[in-house]
């Protein structure tokens, strides 16, 4: 995915700049189940893209803290950590296909009333969807790292999006985030510290998340030897 020689694309935004995206949709295959769960359950799971935002009392039918997570990728974190918190809401965002699907398919299997999926760019739905205060935390784990110079202007977890991030946050929400690339770890450091806003709970790095468990793009860095590093930072 990152890394790789890929082409600059990027899209045009609303204010009628042009954005670089954050991500190459990737060609991977979409599988028979996960095409049959998009097929059976976006129905209802499934929040469309809207430039609107969301009423999160009519989509989860409670008032539950909500947490959003970025780039959930196949979704086994997500499911796994609503289904520890079923008191809590949460709305995870990815652009990758599949993923929508094999995360539809553990929200019918495990039984989970507590996640929705939006299909989008993060950038876009944050900017759209997300009320001001209204989140209690944001979970980005191992956001495409960008490796080659060049690319970096790809990162996520830059300003001006931290900024977004934070002014999405209840005071008192966290962002965490975790990556195995030590030069993107510095630069977000960097970054989240720079918003005025926004408080490093920790004097630079954080400890391991007890609460998290081990993303599918965390087990294939540690099988090469590479240690993931947290970032957690709250709204004051
Ligand atoms: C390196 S993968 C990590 C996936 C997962 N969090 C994990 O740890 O296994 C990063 C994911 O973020 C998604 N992503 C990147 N930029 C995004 C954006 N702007 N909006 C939504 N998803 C994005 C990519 O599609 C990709 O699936």
């Amino acid at each position: 995915m990152a890394g790789g020689d890929v082409l600059e694309t990027g899209e045009a935004s609303n204010s009628g700049g042009f954005r670089i995206k954050s991500y190459v949709l990737r060609s991977g295959r979409t599988s028979k189940a996960q095409q049959r769960s998009l097929d059976r359950l976006s129905g209802a799971y499934c929040v469309p893209f809207t430039e609107s935002p969301i009423d999160f009392r009519a989509v989860f039918g409670n008032d539950n803290h909500v947490t959003v997570e970025i780039g959930f990728g196949m979704g086994s974190a997500t499911a796994e950590i609503a289904s520890e918190n079923p008191q809590k809401n949460y709305i995870g965002i990815e652009v990758f296909r599949a993923g929508v699907g094999r995360l539809l398919w553990e929200i019918e299997n495990r039984r989970l009333a507590n996640v929705r999926i939006i299909e989008h760019d993060a950038i876009d739905v944050l900017e759209k969807m997300i009320p001001d205060g209204s989140l209690d935390a944001f979970h980005i784990f191992f956001p495409d790292p960008w490796l080659k110079k060049r690319h970096r202007k790809r990162r996520l977890v830059k300003r001006p999006f931290t900024d977004i991030l934070a002014s999405k946050l209840k005071n008192g929400g966290y962002i965490c985030m975790v990556s195995d690339c030590a030069d993107y770890c510095d630069s977000a450091l960097a970054e989240l510290s720079a918003v005025k806003t926004l408080r490093n709970a920790c004097l630079k790095f954080a400890p391991r998340q007890r609460w998290r468990p081990i993303t599918k793009f965390e087990e294939k860095s540690l099988s090469r030897g590479r240690a993931p590093t947290e970032l957690l930072f709250i709204k004051e």
